[in-house]
């Protein structure tokens, strides 16, 4: 995620947002930039890779005089990392300068207004857009400019903004992205997060939504979207600077877990547009859509996972056989592939050794591949024909959490999007579906509001030796990536199972107290598990169900019930999981293990 740095006062200004970059580094970036005011003209220098980089490129700031400025460490979101695409970005004239952590939801539209008016662009990023949509609107009153400027753009961001002709000001303004300003004796700050300025003071003013800020040495003047001044109140950070880098929570992986219903609504929200799924970045046209015959999703670990799901939501809703492959598979296995074919690669890192060799694979055989990615510019991004970005922004804990969940959504959209354009579902069904998915975000707040109840659950089985998770179609590919949660941060034996299929063998594992998680989210399918649940119930096992709320009849067969909001059969797993991430997030913290760092295992695995 970009992270935002702004300082104006009485000290030099550059090293003090080198510094501040520095504790935003936690974030993840690919590049970095500052941008200051010496009194006569704003000086940028920004450059791709590490902040060392730009260390090396100011001399520690001392190539950049002058007492304002902002900086900025950018995660690519449009266009890949280059020098060119990095923050800060100027006006043509180079007398407004921008930083933006976010994504402006209709850049493509606003680019195309602002070059029919003469602008020319320079970097592929939707950020330069504000640059010269303020640079339109700007007739002298920075504030007038802004809030034009804000009725135009449609997504989530927070700017750092200075003007020349205002010396002596910077603006900073937000909207669903992260914003603070302190006031210190040094100066006036502006930040994405707490650990950049905690250096300089602990009292900060947490900016809300649409509102902008003015700040100078002396003092910050606040102001709502109709250009009023507004009163806030500042807060005192009591966390020391490790627990500010995580936003205050305990761990990555917690706050990971919260991040969830923004980023699903940020994978969601741009490509639900009056009524319809448009996803521009898939390049086939309807009748290409058509002609597909046959899908493979092929990927690892929880990305596999995302694909299990998505075979039943792509298979139930479009009618379209699907076969989900594990990378490692795929590549050696001569899979049957013709011009029918669509082969989509899912992937959080966009690096993954297997998966990227799969692709390569598809390719040589001049099959279509399609690669569903959060890292942008990564090696799979880049090598697949077209790419569909999940926006989860940078995910730091190793266990996989809100990535997985954008990477559901990523595929229901375009499941939705087949189905339509096929004439396999109905009207009146596909617009129920987009009512459902917007309503996701609020009921995965919802289940997370509930973790302490997990937790307590949770807290009785860290002693357990073997967990086993069950369901039947969607439940069983949550179950099988609850197993994968547990066991990877835990270090507890756990497997997933066909609840149908426990008779068939494992049923003889399952002793007194063994825990069996169940999945019961597909009504059709909920007596079938409830008897597989009581075949373990009666052998000993302790049952915790986790079902749809108004299941009732489940009590019967389990011991400890966790019930999920309704939400659309296809899109159950999005719910399901996280109670059973929470779960396995408080049995490995109960059990005292590294739950961002589990032992032998690496966040991007580029090698075979
Ligand atoms: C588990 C986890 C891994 C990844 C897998 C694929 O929590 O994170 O199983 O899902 O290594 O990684 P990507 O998605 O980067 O290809």
């Amino acid at each position: 995620m970009c992270g935002i740095v702004g300082y104006i006062g009485g000290e030099q200004a550059a090293p003090i947002l080198l510094d501040g970059l520095a504790k935003l580094e936690y974030r993840g970036y690919d590049s970095a930039g500052i941008a200051v005011y010496n009194g006569e003209e704003i000086r940028m220098v920004k450059s791709m890779g590490r902040l060392k980089v730009l260390n090396e490129l100011t001399h520690d700031g001392a190539t950049l005089p002058g007492t304002a400025g902002i900086g900025h460490t950018r995660w690519a979101t449009h266009g890949a990392p280059s020098d060119t695409n990095a923050h800060p970005h100027f006006n043509e004239t180079g007398s407004i300068v921008v930083v933006h952590n976010g994504i402006i939801e209709n850049y493509q539209k606003l680019k195309q207004k602002l070059i029919r008016r003469g602008y020319e662009f320079r970097s592929e990023t939707d950020t330069e857009v504000v640059a010269h949509l303020l640079d339109y609107y700007y007739k002298g009153n920075p504030l007038e400019a802004i809030t034009r400027m804000m009725h135009q753009v449609e997504g989530s961001y927070a700017f750092g903004i200075m003007f020349q002709d205002h010396p002596g000001e910077i603006y900073a303004v937000r909207k669903d992205s992260p914003l603070i300003v302190g006031h210190a004796e040094k100066g006036s700050l502006i930040a994405s997060d707490v650990p950049a300025v905690l250096k300089y003071t602990r009292s900060v003013y947490f900016i809300e939504n649409e509102e902008i800020v003015r700040l100078t040495q002396d003092e910050m003047v606040f102001y709502n979207i109709d250009e009023e001044e507004i009163d806030k109140e500042p807060v005192t950070i009591e966390w020391d600077v490790n627990a500010a880098e995580k936003g205050g929570y305990e761990h990555f992986m917690l706050k990971e877990m919260y991040e969830q219903p923004k980023v699903v609504r940020d994978t969601f929200s741009p490509r639900l547009k009056n009524g319809d799924v448009v996803i521009e970045e898939l390049g086939m046209s309807d009748e290409e859509i058509r002609e597909v015959r046959k899908l493979y999703i092929v990927a690892c670990g929880s990305a596999y996972h995302t694909g299990m799901t998505c075979k039943y939501v792509f298979e139930g809703l479009a009618r379209i056989p699907v076969e989900v492959d594990l990378a490692s598979e795929f590549r050696y296995r001569n899979p049957i592939l013709d011009e029918h074919t669509l082969v989509i690669i899912v992937s959080q890192s966009g690096e993954t050794a297997d998966s990227l060799a799969a692709l390569r694979e598809v390719k040589k055989r001049g099959v279509r591949v399609l690669g569903i990615v959060n890292v942008v510019g990564s090696s799979i991004a880049r090598e697949a024909d077209n790419v569909m970005y999940t926006w989860a922004g940078p995910e730091i804990a190793v266990a996989t959490t809100k990535a997985y969940s954008t990477q559901l959504i990523a595929q229901y959209l375009l499941a939705l999007k087949f189905a339509k354009v096929r004439g396999t579902i109905s009207d009146v069904e596909f617009a129920g579906m987009l009512e459902d998915m917007e309503r996701l975000p609020e009921q995965m707040e919802m289940l997370l509001s509930n973790k302490e109840r997990v937790q307590r659950f949770a807290n009785r089985y860290l002693a357990a030796r073997d967990v086993f998770f069950i369901g039947r179609g969607i439940d069983y590919a949550i179950s099988m990536e609850s197993s994968l949660k547990l066991k990877e941060i835990s270090y507890i034996h756990s497997e997933a199972y066909a609840a149908g299929e426990l008779k068939h063998g494992t049923i003889s594992l399952i002793e007194e107290g063994t825990l069996v998680a169940a999945v019961l989210t597909q009504e059709d399918l909920f007596k079938k598990t409830i008897s597989n649940m009581l075949e373990v119930k009666t052998r000993g096992a302790c049952v915790l169900a986790v079902t749809q709320v108004g299941n009732t009849e489940v009590e019967k067969a389990a011991d400890y019930v966790i019930y999920i909001p309704k939400t659309n059969r296809y899109f159950t797993n999005s719910l399901a999981i996280i109670p059973l991430q929470l779960f396995a997030y408080y049995v490995s913290i109960g059990k005292g293990c590294d739950v961002d760092k589990p032992r032998n295992l690496a966040k991007s695995v580029t090698v075979e």
